[in-house]
């Protein structure tokens, strides 16, 4: 790609982590997030918290990207920063901030598309990684999504199935609600799941069209369920804590694997790509790995702290973006909602 050094950094303040990386030709430099545990009380993100807290975090969190870059803010090359999809309120602090910093600093301003960046971040530059070859699916699921995507190039992606209600972070959060875990309660289902009998508990999976998801239902039978067991039984939940949990992660890998094997199946292509922070879940991984002997995928599968909500993805696409010259100018405004 480019043959000076190009300093990248990118912005993300979409949902409820503020956080900012620098990138030099696509490698790391650094990648700060702070995570906003104020709405843990609530059990889900407080739109309004999440925007304050943003105002608070972005000034020291960038300037600690930068720091931990071991560069100046003169020498970046542009700034990337999320444009959309995300809360409108969470989105403007950053957007404004990436706005004055690239007026002040006289660089080039880049608008990113956060889902775009939850699959381009396979494309960071990291040593031992295997980048996929176009073209691959992409499946991205976390709190807010739940997406396969078909990415023919690095801008040129299509939405080949998503979800009609719930993303499926939402299925593992909320079903934690219901066994009264705290928020959000997806990574405790994966750990008691392990103990766990995945079939203790059937539940069953919702029947959707073509390569589109459902998981409200889902939360709504686990609700009943629970509901009724405790009613006879009131330590239920505690009896069978890990089964429950199995029972649960076991529904739902099977329905995204499900989705899975209809999309290689409809478009011949093999190698799948995830994304998200829902990506951590050891029950998709393992059905991913599955996968590779039993249907001849071949699958990949981001370090950690590329697949939940970060800046380093942002950078990224700032660089894929900047080696192209695609910038954007001081007009551009946050967007709630954006096409792929
Ligand atoms: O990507 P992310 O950090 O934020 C967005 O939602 O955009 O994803 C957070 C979601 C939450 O729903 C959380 O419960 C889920 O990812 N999650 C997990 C696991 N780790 C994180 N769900 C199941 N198993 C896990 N190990
Ligand atoms: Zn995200």
């Amino acid at each position: 790609m480019s043959s000076q050094n190009v300093y990248i950094l990118g912005i993300e303040s979409s949902c409820d982590d503020t956080s900012a990386s620098v990138l030099l030709n696509g490698n790391v430099l650094s990648n700060v997030v702070a995570s906003q545990k104020v709405h843990e009380q609530y059990g889900g993100v407080v739109p309004e918290l999440a925007s304050r807290a943003h105002q608070q975090n972005i000034v020291p969190v960038i300037d600690q990207a930068i720091q931990q870059a071991g560069i100046t803010k003169e020498q970046l090359s542009a700034i990337a920063f999320t444009r959309g999809p995300g809360l409108m309120g969470s989105l403007l602090v950053g957007t404004s901030f990436a706005k004055s910093l690239a007026l002040g600093l006289g660089i080039p301003l880049i608008d990113v598309h956060h889902m775009q960046a939850h699959i381009l971040a396979h494309f960071i530059e990291e040593e031992g990684y295997e980048k996929p070859t176009f073209p691959f699916l992409a499946m991205t699921i976390s709190g807010g999504h739940t997406q396969i995507v078909q990415v023919n190039d690095y801008f040129d992606m299509e939405v080949i199935g998503e979800t009609i209600d719930d993303a499926v972070g939402e299925a593992f959060d909320k079903s934690a609600k219901i066994l009264g875990f705290p928020y959000p309660g997806g990574p405790l289902i994966d750990a008691y799941a392990k103990e766990g009998n995945p079939k203790a508990f059937p539940f069953t999976k919702p029947r959707v069209d073509r390569l589109n998801f459902s998981f409200s239902g889902l939360k709504t039978a686990v609700l009943y369920f629970i509901q009724k067991q405790v009613k006879e039984n009131s330590n239920f939940i505690q009896e069978n804590r890990d089964d429950i949990c199995a029972s649960i992660q076991y529904t739902i890998v099977n329905i995204l694997v499900d989705k899975l094997k209809k999309a290689v199946k409809q478009t011949g292509i093999n190698r799948i790509a995830i994304g998200g922070g829902v990506s951590a879940n050891s029950g998709i991984r393992t059905a991913l790995k599955e996968g590779e002997y039993k249907f001849g995928w071949k699958t990949y599968i981001p370090k950690f702290e590329y697949t939940t909500d970060n800046a380093a993805m942002i950078a990224i696409v700032g660089y894929l973006k900047y080696c192209k010259n695609d910038f954007t100018d001081m007009s551009v405004v946050a967007k709630a909602r954006i096409d792929l």
